[in-house]
Formats: structure tokens, C-alpha cells, sequence
């Protein structure tokens, strides 16, 4: 069975336009893929916490994991691993805050990034170990950086993505978010015509 992750970053609940928008891009990819699986993760509901030394250290022996915290953490890890592994497809709604994506995205990258599981050392540099799948990344930015050095989010999500190995991506901007509502309505219609594009 196809599944499809669906991964929602942004803050602002029913306003998040990020969210607002994966939503609707998951809404069209399967409504063309009958029997595809759906996993969601809010991470403003359900915020995945900062890693910290004693869980990373579990992530690479497990057996070392001794406190509550760090079992808890260790088991967060392989859970959110296990959803992606799972999944032909990922979308990703990541807004712009303070020139990057959330602190909270920033903390599932940490949990899912992890030797052996999703990515591994060779002589040649990492290598990433979840190969085959399609992600969708929409980006919502109160401004419009696309094509400029601000754009800092494109490149880490590529970057962080490329590392596990998915390397198919399409990027979805919604521009202009935070320009005034004429600015921001173009934005989304933008993103909403891409979007109406796409099929699984
Ligand atoms: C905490 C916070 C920080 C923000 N920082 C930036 C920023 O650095 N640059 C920018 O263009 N817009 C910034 N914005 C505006 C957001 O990018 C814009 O509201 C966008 O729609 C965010 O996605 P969301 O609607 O899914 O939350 C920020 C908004 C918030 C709430």
C-alpha cells in the first residue's frame, strides 16, 4: 500500500498558510491515489522536542538509553523514521520564521537524520539510505526571497533532504504572505495553481 506523510510546520493553527496549503496539496495527491495511506503530523500540536546529548547518543546504541527521557526520545526517533520509511511520499509545509524553517521542523530533521538508519558514512562522504521517494515542500514567507541569498530555506531543505536521500523534490512558494492582503491572495493563488498540477 502507497502512503503518503504528511508533516505541517507552521504555528498559526487555521491562519498557518503553510499548513493551509499542504493540506490542500495532500488533498489533491490522493484524491488520485485510491487506498493511499495518510500519515499526519501537526508539529504545532504535537511538537517533537530539542534533541538533546543523552538521546542522540541512544540514537547511535540504543542500549545506552538508561532515563525515561532518553527511551522516550530514542522511540520518538525510530517512530518518525519508521512513518518515513513508509511513505512513497512526503509533504512538507514549512513556513519562513526568522529566515528558516520552524525551530519545531528543525527538531524532527534532528530525529529522522541518523547514522545507520537513514543515512550512512562512506569513504566517499554520506550516503543517504531512503532512496525512491518524492517530496513535495511547500515554503509560505511573509516576503519574497526566491532567487535571492535571503532564500536560505530552499538550499537547508534540500541540503537536509538530499542527505537521507530524497532527491526528487518540488518546491511550492507562497510569496508575499505578509505584504498586504493583495500581495498575499496572489501568493496563494500561486501556490494554489501549482499545486492543482500535481497528481501521485
Ligand atoms: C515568528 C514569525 C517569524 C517570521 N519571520 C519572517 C521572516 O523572517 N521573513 C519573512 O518574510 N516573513 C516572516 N514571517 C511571516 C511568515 O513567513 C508568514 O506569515 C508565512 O505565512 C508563515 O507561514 P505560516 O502562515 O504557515 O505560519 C514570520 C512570521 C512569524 C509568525
Amino acid at each position: 500500500m502507497k502512503t503518503l506523510l504528511q508533516i505541517n510546520a507552521g504555528i498559526q493553527g487555521e491562519h498557518s498558510q503553510s499548513s493551509i496549503l499542504a493540506d490542500k496539496l495532500a488533498e489533491a495527491l490522493l484524491s488520485n491515489a485510491h487506498g493511499c495511506r495518510h500519515i499526519k503530523r501537526d508539529l504545532s500540536v504535537n511538537p517533537i522536542p530539542h534533541l538533546d546529548h543523552g538521546t542522540f547518543q541512544a540514537f547511535a546504541d540504543p542500549a545506552a538509553a538508561k532515563t525515561p527521557r532518553h527511551k522516550a526520545g530514542l522511540a520518538l526517533s525510530d517512530t518518525l523514521i519508521a512513518e518515513l520509511k513508509q511513505s512513497d511520499t512526503l509533504v512538507l509545509g514549512s513556513p519562513m520564521y526568522n529566515l528558516m524553517i520552524p525551530s519545531t521542523l528543525k527538531s524532527w530533521i534532528d530525529y529522522i537524520t541518523r547514522a545507520g538508519y537513514t543515512f550512512q558514512f562512506s569513504e566517499s562522504g554520506p550516503v543517504g539510505l531512503l532512496q525512491g521517494k518524492k517530496a513535495f515542500v511547500i515554503i509560505a514567507q511573509g516576503g519574497k526571497f526566491l532567487g535571492t541569498s535571503a532564500d536560505l530555506e530552499t538550499p537547508y531543505i534540500q541540503m537536509t533532504l538530499g542527505l537521507i536521500g530524497i532527491t526528487d523534490i518540488e518546491f511550492i512558494y507562497a510569496e508575499g504572505m505578509a505584504m498586504g492582503p493583495e500581495s498575499a491572495d496572489t501568493g496563494r493563488q500561486e501556490a494554489f495553481n501549482k499545486i492543482s498540477a500535481f497528481s501521485l
